[in-house]
């Protein structure tokens, strides 16, 4: 083959892609052609539909017993002193209480959801307290310095007495973040009392 009749046949097969690349327009209301779908559409089962898999006829499965959600970690106490106690002895505070990042942290939680009721310093003299909420006893001194870590923590995350639970409120590490702030007011507390 010459190099014309090459040029025609290459201009011939030039002319008919262009041809056809305007009369197979694809259909932009219809879903292109796949070549290898693969696992892009694998047999699947709505939650609420039957399933032939299952005994029960039914897709949606009953967690087996004891089965925890993933980013729930269940805590095993009830709202009662003894389990306070209980938790004050069995729970450690995860962070570092010298950690800064924890203690800025322990701030901005303290501040936010105790302040109203125990004051910025913790002594008891919040806004809400000063407007008639039965105010509770001081952070700085007695009960609240003797107790541990644990007892603090389950005391945010049940409650005691007048004061509510914060669980809905506080993430689990907030919570211990809170209890290493109120240990820096109190250490801050006695390292400014004056000496005997
Ligand atoms: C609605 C007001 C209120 C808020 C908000 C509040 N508390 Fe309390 N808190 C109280 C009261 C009232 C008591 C005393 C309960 C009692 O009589 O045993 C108390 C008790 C405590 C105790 C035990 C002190 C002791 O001597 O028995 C700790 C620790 C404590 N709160 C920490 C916190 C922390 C930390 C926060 C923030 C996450 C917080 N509280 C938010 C009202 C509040």
């Amino acid at each position: 083959m010459n190099l014309r009749a090459l040029n025609w046949v290459l201009l011939v097969g030039f002319l008919l892609t262009v041809a056809l690349n305007f009369a197979l327009r694809p259909d932009p209301s219809r879903p292109n052609f796949e070549v290898f779908p693969d696992m892009a559409h694998s047999a699947r089962s709505n939650a609420f539909s039957p399933s032939k898999v299952f005994a029960d006829g039914q897709t949606l499965q009953r967690p087996p017993e004891g089965a925890i959600p993933r980013g729930w970690l269940p805590l095993h106490y009830r709202a009662t002193p003894e389990d306070a106690a209980r938790a004050g002895a069995e729970l450690v505070n995860p962070f570092a209480a010298a950690d800064p990042q924890v203690r800025a942290r322990g701030a901005f939680v303290f501040t936010t959801w105790c302040q109203p009721c125990h004051g910025a310093g913790g002594r008891g003299d919040g806004p809400v307290a000063q407007r008639g909420f039965p105010p509770p006893a001081s952070l700085l001194s007695g009960k609240a310095v003797e107790m541990r870590d644990g007892q603090l923590f389950h005391i945010l995350t049940y409650g005691q007495a007048n004061m509510p639970s914060y669980a809905s409120q506080i993430s689990r590490e907030d919570r211990w973040k809170a209890v290493s702030y109120v240990r820096w007011l109190q250490s801050q507390a006695i390292a400014s009392a004056p000496k005997p």
